[in-house]
C-alpha cells in the first residue's frame, strides 16, 4: 500500500484489546490426520461450493445511469488526492452492460456459485424512501443471466457503497437511523429478490469500512473520528447488521439464509502445541472483540468493554439481543496472517509476535504470504463460536500482472499462492472445519478502492480502455481445481 497507509499497521490496529479472557470453549483435536504424502491430489467433498466474488461499485460502472443515486465511494473517487492513480469507478468494468459477458466467463471457469453486491443506492437513491424500479431491474436480470447458466447467486448488501444522501441526512453509520434504514433496504431485497437468491450476506468487512473509513479517514468518507465516536459507529453497523438478519427473515421466503461476511482478524499458533491453540483461540475471539464476536455472541467481551473504558459504545439491552440475531452461515475474508499467537504464563496468557522485517509478501506488502491462515482461521472460528457453516467469502491475491507478445498472462505468483492457501483450506476440510465453499477474490480486474486500477487480482485481466477480457494463466488452474475437485495432481 502507499505510504500513507499500511495494512501492516491495520494488523496491529485490528485488535480493540490486548487483553485475553477465557473463551468460550475448551481445544479439542482435530478429526483425522492429513494425508502423508503432501503431494497426493487433496479432494474436497462432493458438495464443496467453488466460486468467485466480486462488488458493484469496482465493476458495475453506469454510476448515473437509470435513476442510481451517489454513493459515498463515488465522493471521495471524486475527492483530489484520495485514489492513487486518480481515476474512479464511474465506468469500471462497465459490468452493467457486460454482465453476460462476464457470467460467461464465469461460465468458462466452471464455477457454480458467485458472490455479488447489491448497489444500496441504486435501489434507494436517497437511501431511504422511494425505491428505484430500474435500478432493482439490473440486479433481476443479473440473476436470470445466472440462474440460465447454472451459478447460483449469492448477494452481499452492502460492499461499502453507501448512499450518499444518507452521509449527508444523518452521518451514516455514525446514526442509527442508518442502521434502520438499511433493515429496511434488506427486507426490500428479500422480498424480491428471494424467489432466487436464497443466501444473502449482511456486510463486506465491517471491519475494513469502518475502520479505514470512520477511523483513519482513508476510505470512503473519509473520517478520523475519535475513539468513542468509532466505537459507536461499530455498533449501529452491527446492530444494522442484526436488523437486516430480522427484516431478511421477516420478509424473505422461507428457507432463505443469512450471515455476514467479515474480514476476521486473522490469528495463527506461532507453532502448533496445544498451549499456542488454546491461546489463539482466546486471542481469536477478543482480537474480534469489537465486531464478529459481539455478532455471534450478542455481547461485548469484557476484555473489549475494560479495554474501551469511556469510549465504550452505548448499548441497550434489546439492542444486544438483536445483534446476536442467529446467523445461518459465517463468510470469512481471509488474505493474509495478521496476528502470530503464543501461549504467554502472564496474563491474559497470549500475546502477538512482532513479524520480521523479512516475511514475505506478495506484490502488495499487506498481502503476506501465510497458507496457514485459511486452515486456522476457520478452524479457530469454529471452535470458539461453535459455528457449522463457514464460507470462504474472498481469497485471493494482485499481482504484476504484465501482457506477454503472446498476448497471454503468466501470473505464476498468484498460482503459487492460490495452490498453496487450497492446500491448507482442503486440511481443514478434511480435519472437519465446516468451511462449505470458497470464493475467489475476484473474477477479474477491477476498481480497487484506493489504489484504483494499479492492483490487480482477478483471474481474468482487463483492459480498461477496450474492456477487453483474457483470462490469465491462473484461470486455467482455477478451472482444473474446480473441475477436479481437488487441488494437486
Ligand atoms: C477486501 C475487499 O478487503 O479485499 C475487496 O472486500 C477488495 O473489495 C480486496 O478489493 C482487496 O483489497 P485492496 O485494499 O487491496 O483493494
Amino acid at each position: 500500500m502507499s505510504g500513507k497507509f499500511s495494512r501492516r499497521q491495520f494488523a496491529k490496529l485490528a485488535g480493540f484489546s490486548a487483553l485475553g479472557l477465557a473463551a468460550t470453549s475448551a481445544n479439542a483435536a482435530p478429526k483425522q490426520k492429513t494425508a502423508a504424502d503432501p503431494h497426493a491430489p487433496a479432494r474436497f467433498p462432493k458438495d464443496f461450493r467453488w466460486g468467485t466474488a466480486t462488488s458493484a461499485y469496482q465493476i458495475e460502472g453506469a454510476v448515473n445511469e437509470d435513476g442510481r443515486g451517489r454513493s459515498i465511494w463515488d465522493t471521495f473517487a471524486h475527492t483530489p488526492g484520495k485514489i492513487e492513480d486518480k481515476t474512479t469507478g464511474d465506468r469500471a468494468n462497465e459490468h452493467y452492460h457486460r454482465y453476460k459477458e462476464d457470467v460467461g466467463l464465469m461460465r468458462d471457469l466452471g464455477v457454480k456459485h458467485y458472490r455479488f453486491s447489491i448497489a444500496w443506492p441504486r435501489v434507494f437513491p436517497e437511501g431511504t424512501g422511494k425505491p428505484n424500479p430500474k435500478g432493482l431491474d439490473f440486479y433481476n436480470r443479473l440473476l436470470d443471466e445466472l440462474l440460465a447458466k447454472g451459478i447460483e447467486p449469492y448477494a452481499t448488501l452492502y460492499h461499502w457503497d453507501l448512499p450518499q444522501a444518507l452521509q449527508d441526512r444523518v452521518g451514516g453509520w455514525q446514526s442509527t437511523d442508518t442502521s434502520k434504514a438499511f433493515a429496511d433496504y434488506a427486507g426490500y431485497i428479500a422480498e424480491r429478490l428471494t424467489d432466487r437468491v436464497k443466501n444473502i450476506f449482511t456486510l463486506n468487512e465491517a471491519g475494513r469500512f469502518l475502520n479505514f473509513g470512520y477511523g483513519w479517514g482513508i476510505d470512503a468518507p473519509g473520517l478520523k473520528l475519535p475513539n468513542a465516536e468509532l466505537n459507536q459507529a461499530r455498533h449501529n453497523v452491527v446492530l444494522g447488521h442484526g436488523l437486516a438478519v430480522q427484516a431478511i427473515r421477516a420478509r424473505g421466503r422461507a428457507g432463505t439464509k443469512v450471515g455476514p461476511a467479515e474480514n476476521i482478524a486473522t490469528c495463527v499458533p506461532a507453532f502448533d502445541t496445544p498451549e499456542n491453540v488454546r491461546a489463539a483461540e482466546i486471542a481469536t475471539r477478543e482480537l474480534n472483540s469489537g465486531l464478529l464476536s459481539v455478532m455471534l455472541e450478542g455481547k461485548y467481551t469484557d476484555g473489549f468493554l475494560e479495554y474501551a473504558g469511556k469510549d465504550a459504545p452505548k448499548f441497550t439491552a434489546e439492542e444486544l439481543k438483536i445483534i446476536g440475531s442467529p446467523n445461518d452461515f459465517v463468510g470469512l475474508n481471509i488474505y493474509a496472517p495478521q496476528f502470530y499467537i503464543a501461549a504467554s504464563d502472564k496474563k491474559p496468557g497470549w500475546s502477538v509476535l512482532p513479524f520480521p522485517a523479512s516475511f514475505p509478501h506478495m506484490s502488495a506488502d499487506w498481502l503476506r504470504i501465510g497458507p496457514e491462515t485459511i486452515y486456522w482461521a476457520p478452524r479457530l472460528a469454529a471452535k470458539v463460536w461453535n459455528l457449522k457453516t463457514i464460507y470462504i467469502t474472498e481469497n485471493g491475491t494482485s499481482s504484476e500482472d504484465k501482457v506477454h507478445a503472446d498476448g497471454k498472462i503468466y501470473d505464476l505468483d498468484r498460482i503459487m499462492y492460490l495452490r498453496n492457501y487450497l492446500r491448507q483450506l482442503q486440511r481443514a476440510v478434511a480435519e472437519g472445519v465446516p468451511v462449505r465453499g470458497y470464493f475467489l477474490w475476484t473474477l477479474m480486474d477491477n476498481f480497487e478502492w484506493i489504489y484504483g486500477y494499479e492492483k490487480r487480482f482477478g483471474l481474468v485481466h482487463v483492459d480498461f480502455e477496450t474492456q477487453r477480457r483474457t483470462p490469465k494463466l491462473s484461470a486455467s488452474f482455477y478451472r482444473d481445481v474446480v473441475t477436479r475437485n481437488a487441488i494437486g495432481a
